[in-house]
């Protein structure tokens, strides 16, 4: 059968070597679409069985331009950009590959944070992490490897996950929150995971992120619709003490860039998975996990139960 990778951000060659190895061991044939639009991959998409993608968009339109697909794997986390109810419409079972890029979101999540509180290695003296309090929001894959870095680091950390029991945290070393609000009271840091959802979506607010205490750092390398953008613009105006950094740009980043220079810091592009590892972990994952389905109906990882 037909397996496309269409991805606009390209995985590095060592991992698409490695993608193409499983898919033909597993008696299929790759076809690869990189750095393509949406249309590129509707285009290549009418008889294929299995789909790889990224954070590529994958909605009702692709759905009906590729009635033999049987199954789309999201090679990382978030799934967000696919359109599950038209998959299960479409007969299509939708999987990621949870964990497999967590460390190297969370090792970025650290690089920011030291760029922007050394103030982008000006020469100027910034801030240490040492004894800082870091609270993080959702404590998922990424969460969890966000934590056990920054102790290395002596921060002090604690956090919030209502799906995750208080014994699990504890056992990490790690202080349960249980209150949203004590979350951003009580942490000078605090690194969101959350993922988007009609729930999350915009939830980070001003009212939020003006609990945080002197000196407050919100981070955030999970999407960018979780934070509620205006609600950033005034709580920046309001607090000349809070920073942001972001791996997921805001709408409005120029703007505060323009007027906020050393209060921000936004990689240009989104790089948290951007490395040969995640790349390497997460579409081998993929590429097994499409075959895996492909010969048996394998579904573990499925999101559109
Ligand atoms: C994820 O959800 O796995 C991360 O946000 C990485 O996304 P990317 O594959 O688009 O870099």
């Amino acid at each position: 059968m037909k397996i496309l990778v269409a991805t606009q951000k390209p995985f590095a060659p060592v991992a698409v070597q490695g993608i193409k190895e499983v898919i033909e061991q597993g008696g299929h044939e790759l076809v690869l679409v990189e750095k393509g639009t949406k249309e590129d991959m509707m285009k290549a998409i009418a008889d294929y069985a299995g789909l790889i993608v990224r954070s590529d968009i994958v909605d009702k339109e692709v759905f009906d331009a590729a009635p033999q697909l049987k199954v789309v794997v999201r090679a990382g986390a978030g799934f967000d950009n696919i359109d599950l109810a038209e998959a299960t419409a479409h007969g299509v079972c939708v999987m990621n590959t949870p964990g497999q890029n967590a460390n190297a979101v969370a090792e970025l999540v650290m690089g920011m944070v030291v760029t922007l509180i050394r103030n982008r290695y000006n020469g100027t003296s910034g801030t240490e992490l040492l004894g800082k309090t870091l609270g993080i929001h959702a404590y998922g894959a990424v969460g969890r490897n966000v934590a056990r870095i920054a102790k290395g680091f002596g921060m002090k950390i604690s956090a919030l996950d209502p799906w995750v029991k208080d014994e699990v945290m504890e056992a990490d070393g790690i202080t349960p929150i249980h209150n949203l609000e004590d979350l951003y009271k009580n942490n000078q840091y605090v690194s969101l995971h959350i993922p988007a959802t009609d729930q999350t979506r915009k939830s980070v607010n001003k009212a939020l992120i003006e609990l945080l205490p002197k000196n407050g750092v919100l981070i955030n390398a999970a999407r960018k619709e979780v934070i509620d953008e205006e609600s950033l613009a005034e709580a920046l105006e309001a607090r000349p003490d809070i920073r942001y950094v972001a791996d997921v740009k805001p709408d409005n980043a120029a703007m505060l860039e323009e007027k906020y220079p050393d209060r921000v810091f936004f990689t240009p592009k989104k790089m948290g998975a951007q490395t040969a590892e995640a790349n390497i972990n997460a579409g081998l994952a993929a590429a097994n996990q499409v075959v895996a389905h492909l010969k048996d109906g394998w579904n573990r990882f499925q999101v559109n139960k």
